[in-house]
């Protein structure tokens, strides 16, 4: 258990994953930080009353400012605005590039030595702001995404085959959007090659609708963008790196020179510990599979060379 982890963001990513590290005791401590007054304290509160019957003994507290959150070992950082129906993640750029930025700078002033995790949109860009502002190295800066459109394209697989969640192993690379990257050639089902269960067609079907799992939840919402998925995929990553577990995921890391790319943030599988991200792992690809990530980390570029912060 770690002293204490802040979750930046009280809205609906930020307050769930809140109350997964919470009622895992990941930490002694959970706080919420938010803009908005009285919520960040009034969803710990309701958090922290719910303790006595989930059993859990971190103490939640929610502030608007960051004096509660100082000295804090990892931050989760989901502040920001949301997807709305038809926005695409990049609308929300600016808005949130100075958000995520003033987030980040609060950060680096008050827990130095804190793990970033960033959940906000557009994902790869806001890790890129937030490493900028924060000042911190690389290992210490990672997006929560891969992990996210994954657990969908897992999902989906175990949905289309009727097995157990637990037996799809995958992974999908890339930059978080339309062109993200799922490695059908490292699918399998308890180690066997999905292209023995399921034909071009329906794979092909099933890696559209992971691509585009975000719309498919904003289209059913209205009014937001989802966060149950989300904010597991965030704690995924929080309890590796208290646990120490070494665990290989699918996160947006910077690239200096892996996969033959340099000075973006992607998603690619790293490992994770105590030191955040510890080590890219370098996977062989097909050409196709190549192809993809490189016009990936274009559509990532895109943003990053017109974004204002
Ligand atoms: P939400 O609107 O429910 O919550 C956002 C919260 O951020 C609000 O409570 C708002 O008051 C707060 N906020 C705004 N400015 C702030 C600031 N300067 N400091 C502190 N808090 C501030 O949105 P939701 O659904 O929680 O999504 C949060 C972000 O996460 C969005 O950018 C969304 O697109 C992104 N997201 C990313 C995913 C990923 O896979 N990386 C998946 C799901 C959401
Ligand atoms: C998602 O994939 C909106 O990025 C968010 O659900």
């Amino acid at each position: 258990m770690l002293n204490k982890i802040t979750v930046v963001g009280a809205g609906n990513v930020g307050a769930t994953a809140a109350q997964r590290i919470a009622e895992k005791e990941l930490a002694r401590t959970v706080v919420m930080v938010d803009v908005a007054e009285g919520i960040p304290q009034g969803k710990a509160l309701d958090q922290w009353e719910s303790a006595p019957i989930e059993l859990f003994d971190s103490r939640v507290i929610g502030s608007n400012g960051y004096d509660e959150s100082a000295g804090s070992d990892i931050v989760v950082i989901t502040a920001g605005i949301a997807r709305k129906p038809g926005m695409s993640r990049d609308d929300l750029l600016n808005t949130n590039a100075g958000i995520v930025k003033s987030v980040a700078e609060n950060v680096a002033k008050t827990s130095p030595n804190a793990i970033i995790i960033v959940v906000s949109n557009p994902l790869d860009v806001m890790c890129y702001v937030a490493m900028k502002a924060s000042g911190f190295p690389r290992e210490r800066v990672i997006g929560m995404a891969g992990v996210l459109d994954t657990a969908r394209y897992r999902s989906f697989l175990a949905e289309a085959l009727d097995v157990s969640v637990r037996d799809i192993q995958a992974m999908v690379l890339g930059g978080h959007g339309d062109t993200m990257v799922p490695l059908i050639s490292y699918t399998t089902v308890s180690g066997i090659p999905i292209t023995q269960f399921l034909d071009k067609a329906k794979l092909d079907a099933i890696v559209d609708r992971a691509r585009n799992g975000g719309a498919e939840i904003v289209k059913y919402l209205k009014t937001g963008s989802a966060y149950y998925a989300p904010s597991s995929g965030a704690v995924q990553i929080v309890e590796a790196i208290v646990l120490d577990q070494k665990r290989i995921l699918p996160c947006s890391a910077w690239l200096d020179g892996e996969y033959g790319m340099k000075g973006l943030f992607l998603g690619v599988p790293v490992k994770l510990g105590r030191r955040g991200m510890e080590k890219i792992i370098e996977v062989t690809l097909t050409a196709d599979e190549k192809a993809a990530l490189a016009k990936s980390a274009e559509a990532v570029r895109e943003p990053m060379a017109v974004i204002k912060f």
